[in-house]
C-alpha cells in the first residue's frame, strides 16, 4: 500500500472514531469510552500526520510540541480547578489565532506559487475572518470570566458592530476576487480582530454561555476552513464536528436563557447596577447555624441540593456527597436540581458532581425539579445566585429578566450557604435571601457543609 493510501486510510479511521466517540459523550455512562475512542483517534491523527513530510517537516514540529508542551505545563499546574472556564476560553482563542495564522501562510504560498484558485481564496478568507474574530473575541471572554474586565456601556455599539460585520463580508468577496492583493487579506484580519472584540463586550450577565458555545463553535469552523486551504481531509472532518457540536449547544444555551441568538449578539443586555442591595435586604435577612439546618433536616423527608459556581470555588463537592449520603442514610429522599447554566462553564456542575460519585440519576435538570420545589421541604442553595434569583422572573429591567430560574423559591424552607451577600456572576442583588421562608447560613460552601454534617450525625 502507497503511503498516500495510509495517510487517507488513517485520516477516514480517525474520523470514524472521533464520531464514535461524539456519539458516546452524549451520555454519562458511555462518556469514558466516548474520551478514549476520541483520544485514539487524534493519536492515530498525528501519527498519520508524521507520515505526510509534505505537510510538515519534523524539525518543525518538534520545536512546536516542546513549546506547546511547556506552555501547557506550566498552564496545567499554574491554573486553578476553578480557573478552568477561562482557560478553556484561552484555548478556543488560540485555537483561532492559529487557523489565521496556518491558513494565511498558506495562502500566501499557493498565491505566490500561482496554485491559488477560488476554494482555497474563500477558505482562506472566511478563515481569516472567523480565526480572528475567535481570537479576540475569546480574549474578552476570557476577561470577562476572570471578572477583570467590566463593561460599562457605550451607545452604538451595536451599530458599530453591524459595520464591522459588514465590512467584514465585503472584505471576504475582495479577497476572494484579487487573491493577490495582501492589503484586503491584512484588512480582513484586523475587521476580524476589532468586530471579535466589540461584538463580545457588551454581553453580559446571563448571555456569557451563550457567547462562550459560540466562541467554542467558531474555533472549529475555523478551523474547518483551514482544512479547505491545507487541503487536510480530516482537520475538514475534525473542525466540523466542533463547529457542528458547538452550535448545536449554543442553541441548548439559549433555550436555557429563553434568547435568540440575534438577541444575544445584537441587543447588548442591560448594564446591571452593582448596588450593596440594601434596599432589598435590610431587615429581612435570616441567618441560621449549621445546628439549626441539621434539626430542619431531621424532620425533612425530601430533601433538593442545588449547587452553583461557588461549590465549584469551595470545592465542596465531596463534603456535599457526604451530606446527601448522611441524609439518605436516615431515610430522607435527596435529589439535586441543575440549572444548565450552573458553574462557568457548560456542565460544570455535572462534573463536580460525577467527580465525587454522585448518582447522574439523582441530578434532575430544570424541567424535572421546578415542578417538585412545592412539595421539597428543604432546599439547601449551595454557591448558587443568578441561576436562584426570582427577580428573573419579576423584575422586567433586571439583566437575568427572563431568564428560566431554578424555582427553589417555592420549597417550604430554603437554606442558602454563601460567605456574604455579594452577587453573582450578573452582579445583582438576589430578592431570594430576603424571603420569609430563606435562612442564609454564612460560611465558606465546603466547611459549612461538613458543619452540617457533623451536626447530623453528632445529634
Ligand atoms: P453566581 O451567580 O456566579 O454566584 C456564585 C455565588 O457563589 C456568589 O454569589 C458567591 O457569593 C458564592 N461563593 C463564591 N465562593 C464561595 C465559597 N467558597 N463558598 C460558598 N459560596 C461561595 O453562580 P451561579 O448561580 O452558578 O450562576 C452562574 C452565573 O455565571 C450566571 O449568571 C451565568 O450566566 C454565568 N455564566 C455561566 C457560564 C456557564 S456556561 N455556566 C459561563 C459564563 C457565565 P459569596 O461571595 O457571598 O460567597
Amino acid at each position: 500500500m502507497s503511503t498516500p493510501d495510509v495517510i487517507s486510510i488513517g485520516y477516514l479511521v480517525a474520523a470514524v472514531l472521533f464520531i464514535l466517540g461524539l456519539k458516546a459523550l452524549g451520555r454519562p455512562r458511555t462518556a469514558p469510552r466516548g474520551n478514549l475512542l476520541g483520544a485514539t483517534g487524534m493519536l492515530l491523527a498525528i501519527l498519520v500526520t508524521l507520515l505526510d513530510q509534505s505537510i510538515i517537516s519534523y524539525g518543525v514540529l518538534v520545536a512546536g510540541l516542546a513549546l506547546g508542551g511547556l506552555i501547557g505545563a506550566v498552564l496545567a499546574l499554574r491554573v486553578q480547578m476553578t480557573a478552568m472556564p477561562e482557560l478553556v476560553a484561552l484555548f478556543n482563542g488560540f485555537g483561532g489565532g492559529a487557523s489565521v495564522l496556518v491558513a494565511s501562510a498558506s495562502f500566501i504560498e499557493a498565491v505566490d506559487l500561482g496554485r491559488a484558485d477560488n476554494q482555497l481564496a474563500v477558505a482562506a478568507a472566511l478563515t481569516a475572518l472567523i480565526g480572528a474574530v475567535t481570537f479576540t473575541g475569546s480574549l474578552v471572554a476570557f476577561a470577562k470570566l476572570q471578572e477583570s474586565l467590566k463593561w460599562s456601556g457605550f451607545g452604538g455599539i451595536q451599530i458599530f458592530n453591524a459595520a464591522g460585520m459588514t465590512a467584514g463580508v465585503v472584505l471576504v468577496v475582495l479577497v476572494t476576487a484579487q487573491p493577490g492583493e495582501w492589503a484586503w487579506l491584512w484588512a480582513l484580519v484586523a475587521v476580524g480582530l476589532v468586530v471579535g472584540a466589540t461584538a463580545t463586550l457588551p454581553i453580559g450577565g446571563a448571555d456569557m454561555p451563550v457567547i462562550i458555545a459560540l466562541l467554542n463553535s467558531f474555533s472549529g469552523l475555523a478551523a474547518s476552513a483551514t482544512g479547505f486551504v491545507l487541503e487536510n481531509s480530516l482537520l475538514i472532518i475534525a473542525g466540523s464536528l466542533v463547529g457542528a457540536s458547538g452550535l448545536i449547544l449554543t442553541r441548548i444555551m439559549c433555550v436555557a436563557m429563553n434568547r435568540s441568538i440575534l438577541d444575544v449578539v445584537f441587543s447588548a443586555a442591560p448594564v446591571a447596577v452593582v448596588g450593596d442591595g440594601d434596599e432589598i435586604y435590610e431587615g429581612k435577612i435570616a441567618s441560621t447555624s449549621a445546628e439549626e439546618v441539621a434539626m430542619l433536616l431531621e424532620t425533612a423527608s425530601r430533601v433538593a441540593i442545588v449547587p452553583g459556581y461557588g461549590m465549584a470555588v469551595a470545592q465542596a463537592q465531596h463534603a456535599v456527597r457526604d451530606l446527601m449520603q448522611t441524609l439518605q442514610d436516615s431515610g430522607v429522599e435527596v435529589v439535586f436540581g441543575i440549572h444548565p447554566v450552573a458553574g462557568r462553564m457548560p456542565g460544570h456542575m455535572n462534573v463536580l458532581l460525577a467527580e465525587a460519585e454522585i448518582a447522574y440519576e439523582l441530578l434532575l435538570d430544570m424541567g424535572q425539579v421546578n415542578p417538585t420545589f412545592a412539595q421539597t421541604d428543604v432546599t439547601i442553595v449551595i454557591g448558587a445566585n443568578d441561576v436562584v434569583n426570582p427577580a428573573a422572573r419579576t423584575d422586567p429591567d433586571s439583566p437575568i429578566a427572563g431568564m428560566p430560574i431554578l424555582d427553589v423559591d417555592e420549597s417550604r424552607t430554603v437554606v442558602v450557604i454563601k460567605r456574604s451577600l455579594s452577587p453573582g456572576f450578573a452582579g445583582i442583588a438576589n430578592p431570594l435571601f430576603a424571603a420569609d421562608n430563606t435562612l442564609m447560613l454564612f460560611g465558606d460552601g465546603r466547611q459549612a457543609t461538613l458543619d452540617i454534617v457533623a451536626a447530623l450525625v453528632n445529634a
